[in-house]
C-alpha cells in the first residue's frame, strides 16, 4: 500500500489524474475501472482539460464503471450512466462501444451481474480501478457485510448510503434501495487500484480501514492485501493518524 498526502481536493484530484494519464500513455488500450460519487471529479475534470490540450488520448480505451443504482435507466439523472456521461464520457473521445456500467434497467440482477462479470473478462480485465469511499467503508456498493462479496451483485443499500446519496435527489424516498455493484473480487482483480478519499468526514474511516484489521465490516480494509494499491487522500482526510 502506498499513501500519497495531498494538500486538499485539487491536489488529490491533479495527483490521480496524473497516474490516470501516465496509465493511458503508457498503455493506451487500457481498461479503466471508473467510480462516480463527488471524490472522482476532480480527476474527470483535470483529465478533460489535458484531453483538450491533447496531451492524453483515450481513444484506445476501454471502461467499465463500478456500478449502478437498480431501477434507474441510464436518462435518469441520477443515474450512474447519466453522471458519468455528464462529467467524463461526453468530454473525451472513449468510443461508445467500449464503455461499460451495469444496466439498471436490467431487473433481473443475476442475468445482468453475469453479463458485467463476463464483459469485464473478455476485456481482459481492469488495468486500473479508481476508487472513492464510503462513509462506512463501502466501496463500489460493497456495505459493510458479515463476509467479503466477490463477483458483481445486487445489493441492499444501508441506512448510512441511503441517507448520504439523498442530497441528490428530491427526497430520500426516490433514493434507489438497491443497486448492482462490482464485488470485491472484481475490484482485488485490477491490476493496480488507485483510491481517492478527501474531506474530515472521512478521516475516521479512513484510519479503520488502513491501519486497522481487515474486516468485511469494512470493505475498503481488504485493500490492505491488494499488492499494487495507491491512496491518495488529502490532509483533512488524514487528520486522524
Ligand atoms: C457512492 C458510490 C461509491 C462512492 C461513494 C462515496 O456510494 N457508489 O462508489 O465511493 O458514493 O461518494 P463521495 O465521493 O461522494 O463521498
Amino acid at each position: 500500500m502506498k499513501i500519497i498526502r495531498a494538500k486538499d481536493y485539487n491536489d488529490m484530484s491533479r495527483k490521480a489524474a496524473n497516474i490516470i494519464s501516465a496509465q493511458v500513455i503508457l498503455k493506451p488500450d487500457s481498461v479503466l475501472g471508473l467510480a462516480t460519487g463527488s471524490s472522482p471529479i476532480g480527476i474527470y475534470e483535470q483529465l478533460i482539460k489535458w484531453y483538450n490540450k491533447g496531451d492524453v488520448d483515450f481513444g484506445g480505451c476501454t471502461t467499465f464503471n463500478l456500478d449502478e443504482y437498480r431501477g434507474l435507466t441510464p436518462d435518469h439523472d441520477q443515474s450512474y450512466h447519466y453522471f458519468m456521461h455528464k462529467n467524463f464520457f461526453d468530454a473525451v473521445n472513449i468510443p461508445a462501444e467500449r464503455i461499460n456500467l451495469p444496466d439498471g434497467a436490467q431487473l433481473d440482477a443475476e442475468r445482468e451481474c453475469k453479463r458485467y462479470d463476463a464483459a469485464i473478462k473478455a476485456a481482459g480485465g481492469i488495468d486500473l480501478q479508481l476508487l472513492g469511499m464510503g462513509l462506512n467503508g463501502h466501496i463500489g456498493f460493497n456495505e459493510p457485510n458479515d463476509e467479503f462479496d466477490k463477483e458483481t451483485h445486487c445489493v441492499d443499500l444501508t441506512e448510512m448510503t441511503i441517507e448520504a446519496n439523498k442530497r441528490f435527489f428530491n427526497s430520500i424516498d426516490e433514493v434507489p434501495r438497491q443497486a448492482y455493484t462490482m464485488g470485491i473480487a472484481t475490484i482485488m482483480r485490477a491490476k493496480c487500484v488507485l483510491m481517492v478519499v478527501s474531506g474530515k468526514d472521512k478521516a475516521e474511516i479512513l484510519k479503520k480501514s488502513f491501519f486497522g484489521p481487515i474486516t468485511p465490516q469494512v470493505p475498503a480494509s481488504i485493500l490492505q492485501l491488494h499488492p499494487n494499491f495507491v491512496l491518495i487522500a488529502d490532509e483533512d482526510a488524514l487528520s486522524a493518524l
